[in-house]
């Protein structure tokens, strides 16, 4: 499938030979990326959450998935890291399936904050959405995040909870679960988030019960997630929202396009439009060390390795990504004719 949709990127004439540059095939790619990108040592791991500081550095997994179900990959993609802010896009897209993409639109909005992704500034700056049209807020920062968790409807903590792992479940394809020593480190150190949580309340962001919505929130940010999964996730989303391995539709083909807009803008925070520049794909990171990226129709792909920039986002993720997507033709602006 890529080979087709990657087939002639160059061609050469010389008298009367015709000479055609392929893009490589995707296990190719993948092996180029994870050579060239496994002794890169910049980054460093997160440390705001102790249980991450002691995630392995040298963890290193690529895993690409076709919207026709096959899976290329390097590395370790069975190590489990916690998934983090990756988590952020599948709550907003399980609101979204309920309740439409105006719920998200209007309640917290789809706009870039200019912020870090724990900012309490950008809360300030916003303030309350009651009379005030669509907020500069989006549910991809933690602000966002955490008041997208308070939408997902049900009538106790846990009803919610099943509702957001068995969404997650369906994306990755397999029963995800809840790495307990994160879940503990970051619930014991989340005060931040827990003030975020009481503004979002004050500034009617959230409805009610947001010590729920907080807990909610750090509970699926410790998820545990190997390269494999978050690829499958992406891939769900590069295939109209249709788990191509598993052939489940997880999420209204309509909704997709919203989903991807919001990756697009804010996935890597403060630099998304650095990743955008480079790479056109809609993607998300998280500081556990992951970050998926959509290629529309293409493939999905995800890469694992838990040192990070100043913008918390995974260093050699984002290379092997740009390497690999670039060899593949995936950046969904650049239209071959
Ligand atoms: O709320 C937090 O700080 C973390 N659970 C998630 C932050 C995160 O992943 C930001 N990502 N780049």
């Amino acid at each position: 499938m890529i080979r087709k949709l990657g087939a002639v990127s160059a061609g050469l004439m010389l008298g009367s030979l015709v000479l055609v540059a392929q893009a490589p095939e995707p296990q190719t790619a993948v092996n180029n990326a994870y050579n060239q990108f496994k002794a890169l040592k910049e980054g460093k791991n997160a440390d705001y959450i102790p249980a991450l500081a002691k995630v392995d550095p040298n963890l290193f997994g690529i895993a690409l998935i076709t919207t026709d179900g096959k899976v290329y990959s390097a590395g370790d993609i069975k190590t489990e890291v916690s998934i983090q802010s990756i988590s952020k896009v599948f709550t907003m897209a399980q609101v979204i399936q309920e309740q439409g993409p105006d719920s998200i639109a209007k309640r917290i909005g789809v706009d870039a904050t200019g912020a870090r992704f724990n900012s309490i500034v950008a809360v300030e700056a916003v303030k309350t959405v009651v009379g005030t049209g669509a907020p500069e807020m989006n549910p991809l920062v933690n602000p966002g995040a955490i008041s997208a968790t308070s939408m997902v409807t049900g009538a106790s903590s846990d009803a919610v909870w099943k509702k957001i792992i068995g969404t997650y479940n369906d994306y990755a394809g397999r029963e995800l679960r809840v790495l307990q020593d994160v879940y503990k480190s970051e619930s014991d150190t989340n005060q931040r988030n827990q003030a975020i949580g009481a503004l979002m309340l004050a500034y009617g962001y959230i409805k009610s019960n947001w010590q729920q919505a907080v807990d909610l929130y750090t509970r699926q940010c410790s998820v545990g997630v190997n390269a494999k999964d978050l690829a499958e996730m992406a891939a769900t989303l590069a295939n109209s929202g249709k788990n191509p391995v598993t052939g489940k539709q997880v999420l209204k083909p309509e909704y997709v396009p919203k989903v991807l807009a919001v990756m697009a803008t804010a996935g890597l925070y403060d630099d998304s439009g650095k990743w955008l520049y480079a790479t056109g794909l809609p993607a998300k990171s998280g500081v556990g060390g992951g970050i998926i990226a959509v290629s529309p129709g293409k493939f999905g792909i995800a890469v694992v390795s838990p040192p990070l920039d100043d913008a918390g986002n995974s260093v050699r993720a984002q290379r092997a990504i740009t390497a690999i997507s670039n060899a593949l033709g995936g950046n969904p602006y650049a239209a071959r004719r």
